[in-house]
């Protein structure tokens, strides 16, 4: 896969303590009970009826090329590579059986997720168990249908946290329009899309995109958005996930990876190419696009047989899938369209900027090539900054930010105001495979396990769980009409004592209070983001903006609150490392190359305790739309956020 682990906000199960579990994961050579040889599952199941192999001719047509250029694969190529697998109803069962044993154990809201959305909210309740089961009963003749389908079903929550994804069939292609689009209001009121960048043909930039396959462009975003994005709850920050925007991500403003989810893709598209009715200078004309295909590893088969044993099989090397577009154009960068602010901090996963009397501060509370404290110094580093410009109020722009470390939200909340409690309360699920394994963890006191107790403490008493039971305690509540246990309230407090050592003695006092702060997203404000963005919100009372979205629709400023992202893989190695995995009531690991990503904790309001905040909608305060300008200048956004304090 690819040689440096990239981890994406939204695989972000990312506290430090995760990172050394994959490490124990993957390096220790004892965990024979995930070991499997190659070898031992050699049978391909391909379809041998099938005349031409497609997946070699996607490597004889590579091999082919002329040195320089690059391969684009046939659409119908791969497609037919794909369905060269044939369904095997047993692997189904036990991949069903694994997710199962997870979401049935683990997953803080299978049973919320029965009940119907609140009002602002955009999904269709589920109850996904018995949808797995009904999926072991459809007949399928492919693999890649059964997959397919598998992805989708567990989209339908529309949370961020949530997703089933493949190496054989999302990891190793990847599916480019070479263009991106975004939206604007018009004048008349009307909402449009426009073309946002074209490496084609740059002459359509900033076109008008009126049909998309001869409808109207704003109902087919729509219906994608609805039925093939995952990353909210509200519909409108889905649909600013399909189009582009800007970001601090790799120390550079650019368009996000969360984004261009319509027109860059890693899930095989319905057809090869898409059509759009464009109106460019007062003329019509329609262009057609087809999908360009490519993958970093032709090398890397040369048929159906060794594409299956090189991708779809499973690995002792697994690495985390990506679900999202992040194979475009990394040297584009925005940088220098920055027009109306001036830098005065540059931090590798922070910003800081004076706009006048301004300060600006872009966070992106994730970053792979720095650790957490390191993220907290050049934070705290950018804030005293801006207080010696003399910034007078504060414009925090966290767009396009899908979290990171819970650590460094928590010391965003309690820099900025020091008397709070900058955590949320948490719980997890009480099940008899989970109380074993808080159980086991806190007894043979594996410091380091998720599972282990001491490292929490009541959320309102502040003292520390020494006990597994103290921790479990006795907590039913009612959710999706049944009744399920979760553990007391908790926060962690290892982040506590970090915090005084990056403050010191001498907190910095600022002298903004929460009427000179305001916060600006466009609803992809997710997990660790949404910590801050609702923490600053609820409890401070700042003011919220949310850009984008649908006109005259209210629109979230925060998604997937969530509680703390995990996924199979290090699930499975937290078993292992306390001795489950062999244990009956353990879910076992896949038998193919997939990732199951999942939230283990649930958080809720601190006002009040009975909602779970990844069930809360929250509209923004006030609402922003991009135009042609500031869609690649986030500077004059932040200039309208800032009036909007006066
Ligand atoms: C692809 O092949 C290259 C070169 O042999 C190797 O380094 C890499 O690990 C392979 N990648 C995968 C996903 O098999
Ligand atoms: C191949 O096709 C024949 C005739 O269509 C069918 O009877 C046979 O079961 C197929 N074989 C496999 C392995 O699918
Ligand atoms: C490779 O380049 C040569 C010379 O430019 C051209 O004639 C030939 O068609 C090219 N082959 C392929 C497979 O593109
Ligand atoms: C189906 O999958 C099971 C479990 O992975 C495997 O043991 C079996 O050999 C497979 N069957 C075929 C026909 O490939
Ligand atoms: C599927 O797996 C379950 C649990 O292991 C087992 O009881 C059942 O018999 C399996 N069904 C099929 C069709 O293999
Ligand atoms: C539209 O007008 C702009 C500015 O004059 C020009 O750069 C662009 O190429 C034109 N696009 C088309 C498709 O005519
Ligand atoms: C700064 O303030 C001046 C005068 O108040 C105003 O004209 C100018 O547009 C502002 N500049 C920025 C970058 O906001
Ligand atoms: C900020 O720092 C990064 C890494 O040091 C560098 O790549 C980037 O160009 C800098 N950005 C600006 C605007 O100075
Ligand atoms: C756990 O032990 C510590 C240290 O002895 C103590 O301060 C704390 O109150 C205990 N926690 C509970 C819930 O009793």
């Amino acid at each position: 896969m690819k040689s440096k682990v990239k981890l994406y906000g939204f695989l972000l199960f990312i506290i430090l303590l995760s990172l050394n579990l994959i490490q124990y994961f993957w390096l220790d050579g004892t965990s024979h009970h995930f070991r499997r040889d190659r070898r031992d599952q050699s049978i391909t199941p391909v379809d041998t009826n099938v005349s031409v192999d497609a997946c070699a001719k996607i490597h004889q047509g590579y091999l082919g090329k002329n040195n320089s250029d690059i391969y684009y694969v046939d659409y119908y190529d791969l497609e037919t590579c794909f369905k060269t697998f044939k369904f095997n109803a047993t692997q189904a069962n036990k991949t069903i059986n694994t997710i199962k044993g997870i979401l049935e154990n683990f997953y803080p809201f299978l049973d919320q997720d029965k009940e119907p959305p609140q009002p602002g909210f955009t999904f269709q309740s589920i109850d996904i168990i018995s949808k797995l089961e009904e999926l072991l009963n459809t007949q399928y003749s492919t693999d890649f249908q059964f997959i397919t389908d598998l992805t989708s079903l567990l989209f339908q929550p529309k949370d961020g946290h949530l997703f089933f994804f493949s190496n054989c069939y999302n990891q190793i292609f990847t599916f480019d329009q070479g263009l991106s689009l975004y939206s604007i209001i018009k004048p008349d009121g009307k909402q449009t899309i426009k073309i946002f960048n074209d490496v084609i043909d740059s002459s359509l930039i900033d076109c008008e995109v009126v049909t998309i396959d001869s409808r109207p462009a704003m109902e087919v975003l729509t219906e994608f958005a609805n039925d093939k994005t995952f990353s909210s709850k509200d519909l409108g920050v889905r649909f600013n996930s399909l189009l582009s925007s800007l970001s601090l991500e790799n120390n550079n403003i650019r368009v996000s990876s969360l984004t261009q989810q319509f027109t860059k893709r890693r899930i095989l598209p319905e057809k090869p190419s898409i059509s759009y009715g464009l109106t460019c200078n007062g003329s019509s004309s329609t262009i057609e696009r087809s999908w360009k295909i490519i993958s970093n590893f032709y090398d890397n088969f040369t048929d159906s047989n060794s594409y299956w044993n090189s991708f779809c099989a499973a690995t002792t090397t697994p690495s985390l899938l990506d679900p999202f577009n992040d194979f475009g154009d990394y040297s584009k960068t925005y940088d220098n369209m920055i027009s109306k602010a001036q830098m005065v901090f540059n931090g590798t996963s922070s910003r800081f900027y004076m706009q006048n009397q301004t300060g600006i501060a872009l966070i992106s509370t994730f970053e792979s090539t720095v650790n957490d404290q390191e993220q907290m110094k050049q934070i705290l580093q950018g804030f005293n900054k801006l207080n010696e410009m003399g910034a007078k109020k504060i414009v925090f722009d966290l767009t396009d930010n899908g979290g990171g470390f819970i650590s460094v939200a928590e010391f965003v909340n309690i820099l900025l105001f020091p008397d709070t409690n900058p955590s949320f309360p948490s719980d997890a699920k009480v099940t008899d495979l989970s109380k074993l394994a808080i159980q086991t963890a806190t007894t043979g006191q594996i410091s380091g396990s998720i599972f282990e107790t001491q490292q929490y403490a009541s959320f309102s008493t502040l003292q520390v769980f020494n006990t597994s039971q103290d921790f479990i305690g006795n907590n039913v509540y009612t959710r999706g009409n049944t009744q399920v246990s979760y553990t007391n309230k908790f926060i962690r407090i290892g982040y506590r004592e970090i915090f005084r050592q990056i403050l010191g003695n001498n907190p910095p006092k600022y002298p903004w209070t929460s009427k000179d702060m305001i916060i600006l997203t466009n609803g992809i404000c997710g997990s660790s983001c949404a910590m801050i963005a609702q923490h600053l919100a609820e409890l401070q009372g700042v003011a919220t903006i949310a850009v984008g979205g649908f006109a005259e629709t209210p629109l979230s400023f925060a998604s997937f609150a969530g509680g703390q992202a995990f996924n199979s893989y290090v699930l499975f190695g937290s078993l292992i490392e306390i001795g489950l995995l062999d244990n009956p009531l353990s879910p076992q690991p896949f038998d193919i190359f997939v990732t199951l990503a999942f939230p283990i904790l649930e958080i809720y309001s601190v006002k009040n305790d009975q909602e779970v905040l990844e069930f809360t909608y929250r509209k923004a305060d006030h609402r922003l739309f991009y135009d042609e300008k500031s869609i690649r200048d986030p500077s004059l956004l932040w200039e309208q956020a800032s009036s909007l304090l006066n």
